[in-house]
Order: structure tokens, then sequence, then C-alpha cells
């Protein structure tokens, strides 16, 4: 059974409806086609996410659920926790069998070859990235969807990083003038974001994208070279601060349900592991 969180969201619309928030699906699935390697790390992933067929059970219940009485579909990336022939073959079916808009952001493991074996930058995801990109049904760096008035856009700011590009094309969505909500993998930071996750999470990093230098100092090095925000990335980050079109921020990558805010008290909803079935459900309303 699915674990859903329900959240009613205020924001300029044309009419109120309901989106189906996803995200961290994780599937595991591999075949004949794929080397030992990748066949003993589907094994071993069972320990984190729970057997295939478990993961592929709570996807094809979010989909059936959000089919059935939502508007909208969102994913925050992760659907996939690594490159696989049957992976791939699962994305590409499930996608289209969703009959309501889609808008999907990737997520780290989309592009993950044999988890954690490589420093993951451009590179490493130019490995697999058009092989992705063909089970998905929207562009994976960038897109964006209008519905009822929002518009919706998914940047892959998975590495923890952002591109100049990505604010170019941020830029040109403003002028259309609809009030935006962002589909991102990554949570952006913010302190309030920050203390909780240290409180649940109990480790010496936090996973979000943007943390600034006196929080990043305590980092162990791979997690600090990892989560240190780029020059690009800053200026992102400033854009998203001043620009009164930003609405809402919704995210994955944590595994645990969270709502907080972020700069300008802009409301930022992480969602949990959907491989254990969690899902939020938005009801997006006019303010009043
Ligand atoms: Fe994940």
């Amino acid at each position: 059974m699915l674990n859903c969180t329900r959240i009613e969201l205020k924001v300029p619309c044309t009419k109120p409806f309901r989106i189906l928030l996803a995200g961290d699906t994780h599937l595991i699935h591999v075949d004949e086609q794929d080397d030992l390697r990748k066949q003993e790390l589907a094994v071993r992933r069972v320990r984190d996410f729970g057997p295939a067929e478990e993961v592929q059970a709570y996807w094809d219940e979010t989909i059936r659920y959000a089919n059935e009485n939502c508007n909208l579909f969102l994913h925050a990336g992760d659907l996939i926790d690594f490159v696989s022939h049957k992976n791939c073959a699962v994305m590409k079916e499930s996608l289209a069998s969703i009959r309501i808009p889609l808008l999907m952001a990737a997520g780290n493991h989309e592009f993950s070859q044999y988890v954690g074996e490589a420093k993951e930058d451009d590179a490493y995801k130019a490995q697999s990235f058009e092989q992705i990109q063909s089970a998905a049904r929207n562009h994976l760096d960038f897109a964006s969807l209008q519905l009822n008035g929002i518009n919706f856009i998914a940047i892959d700011n998975s590495y923890y990083l952002f591109k100049k590009r990505h604010l170019l094309q941020l830029k040109d969505e403003c002028k259309k003038g609809f009030p935006i909500i962002l589909l991102l993998h990554n949570p952006l930071f913010s302190e309030g974001l920050h203390d909780l996750s240290r409180q649940i999470r109990k480790q010496p990093c936090t996973y979000l994208c943007g943390v600034p230098d006196e929080y990043l100092i305590a980092y162990p090095p791979a997690r600090r070279e990892q989560q240190t925000p780029d020059e690009p990335t800053l200026e992102m980050l400033d854009f998203l601060r001043a620009e009164p079109l930003i609405k809402g921020i919704f995210a994955g990558h944590l595994h645990y349900q969270i709502t907080s805010t972020c700069t300008r008290d802009i409301p930022q909803i992480v969602t949990g592991g959907n491989y254990n079935g969690a899902v939020t459900e938005l009801f997006i309303r006019n303010p009043e």
C-alpha cells in the first residue's frame, strides 16, 4: 500500500488540481543481457531497497493511483537505480503507461553504471545519457510543462550543480510570465532544511545543493568536494532567491518526506523513497 503524504499548496492557477509527486523509485532490474558484475550489483541493492518485484509493485501502484486520481504526474528522479537493459525497458514501458501529463527530472542514479564506482561528472553522465534519454518522455537536462496556468520546470541538478545553460533557459521560461514550480532531484540548501536533515539523517553531510562554505568545512573531504557549489550554481541560486515567479520547489534524493521553506518562504517539498511506497499528493489551490 502506498504511503501518501497529502499537502495543500496555494499557487496562482486557473483551476484547482491534483499532482502526484514521486521520486527515488530505484528500480533494480537486470536480465541475461547484463554482465555478471551488474547482476551482482542488483543482488546487493536488494538490501537497500527490497526485492526488485516489491519495488516494481510500489511503482505500478503509484502509476495506477496517479492515473485514477491526479491531473499531473511529477517524478523527481532516481526512477532507476543503475543503467541496465531491463531497467531501461521497464522505464520506457512504465512511463508510457502514464495517461496524465508527465514531467520527470533526472536523478544521479539515472546515469549510474555500477553505483559508487566512479566520480559522477559530465563525462560519466555522457556514457549513458542517450540510452536513458531514449526511455524518457521529456528532455532530462531541462524541460517545462504548462498546466492550469503554472509552468512546471524540471532541471537536472543531480550532481549538486546547475549549468550556465540552465539559468539562460530558466530566464527564457520566466518571459512566459507564469508562476513557476521547479522539479529538481537534489533539494536546495536552506538553514531550516539543513538542520532538519542533520537531525533526521544523523550523518556528517546533508546531500543538499548550494551548501555554504561554513557548513561544508565539517563535511568529510569527498562529500565536501561532491557537494560544493560552483559559480554557475551560485548564480542560479541567487536568481531563484530574487525571482518572484518561483513559487515552489519539489525534489527527492533524501529518501524521506520533508517539507520546509527556502528563501522568500518558498515551499520546498521533498518526497520520500518511492521504493518504499512513499508518494506525495499535492492539492493545488489559488491563494484567497
Ligand atoms: Fe535516490
